[in-house]
């Protein structure tokens, strides 16, 4: 059976023969997986570990700063890279979701690349990929359902061997590791998010000042369900921008402004996912909050559809 502890012994001791004295970086992003691959990496090579953390400013609200004090406060040796203003313009105008995948795939490897050929005598990339990203990746049918930028691209620009610890786990298993490693339950219990981010949340072309809009929205429901005792019992939440300007009403004046969904799920592996039952008094309370406190927002919607068909994401 399945065990985190000599989970953890096997692959520190083959991490350690597999690596010996070279040098691994490794990108983290602020998730669940590369955050446990990463400490599970500083066992086993300590200093020779470096990583990278990129900002591309489709983050959640403060989740930068926050994130890098934890990676500090875990001991690893980080470099974060503000690359907002790269990444807003090169996805200014662009509508298309799997362009803008594209984009903020290519521009990441960019930007990882230039950080890392700082270093010296780099041979390994470190990733957190874990199994369902490799299911998900490859194509039974032929075609990609969306690309995650997670996997693929980086080792052959950078001409370097590939280790990923987790390869062979699913995200519960990643959890106890993490658990098992003492990582901190806020970092462990963390809802997946996807890669690109609020790129894929924001339908339609992307603005630093729709970004501002969705950072808030999202911290609102976010932090509702925290405060709720919600967080744990869905897989993952978010809030979703629509491409949508509708009427409403605010004291006695008419509005038109944009409108957004609410969206959480419940699942084990984000291969099939089920729309959360969230108690409706706590749905009208974030509704009001979002109305009421961020500008630009007069109309909040629940999805209510589950995956297959739809998806967690909208794009
Ligand atoms: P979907 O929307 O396909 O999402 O049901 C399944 C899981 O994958 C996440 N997701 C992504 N993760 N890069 C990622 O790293 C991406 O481009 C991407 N698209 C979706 C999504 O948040 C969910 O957990």
């Amino acid at each position: 059976d399945w065990n985190a502890a000599s989970f953890i012994e096997s692959t520190v001791a083959a991490l350690k023969e597999q690596l010996g004295d070279d040098k691994v970086v490794l990108g983290l992003s602020g998730g669940v997986d590369s955050s446990v691959a990463a400490v599970l990496l500083n066992k086993a090579i300590g200093k020779n570990l470096t990583c990278i953390f990129v900002d591309h400013g489709m983050l959640r609200k403060d989740e930068f700063s926050d994130v890098m004090r934890d990676y500090e406060g875990l001991g690893l040796n980080v470099i974060g890279v503000d690359a907002s203003a790269k990444f807003f313009k090169e996805l200014a105008g662009v509508t298309d979701p799997e362009k803008k995948r594209k984009i903020i795939g290519k521009g990441f490897i960019d930007v990882f690349d230039e950080e890392a050929h700082k270093l010296t005598d780099v041979k390994w990339l470190g990733q957190g990929t874990i199994y369902p990203d490799c299911i998900e990746s490859l194509s039974i049918t032929g075609t990609t359902i969306k690309s995650h930028h997670n996997v693929g691209g980086l080792p052959e620009k950078m001409n370097l061997r590939l280790c990923e610890p987790l390869r062979l786990l699913f995200k519960d298993e990643v959890r106890a590791v993490g658990r098992q490693l003492g990582m901190p339950e806020h970092l462990i219990s963390r809802h997946p998010f996807p890669g690109p981010g609020l790129a894929v949340r924001i339908l339609g072309d992307i603005t630093p000042e729709k970004v501002a809009v969705l950072q808030e929205a999202d911290a609102i429901f976010i932090q509702g369900l925290r405060d709720h005792g919600l967080y744990d019992s869905v897989w993952q939440a978010g809030v979703i921008l629509l491409p949508v300007q509708s009427v409403g009403v605010m004291g006695d004046e008419r509005t038109y402004e944009r409108a957004v969904a609410l969206r959480a799920v419940t699942s084990t592996d984000a291969m099939t996912a089920d729309w959360a039952r969230l108690p409706y008094d706590f749905l009208a309370e974030v509704s009001n909050k979002i109305i009421n406190k961020v500008k630009g927002v007069n109309r909040v919607t629940y999805d209510i559809s589950s995956k297959p068909p739809s998806t967690i994401e909208w794009e």
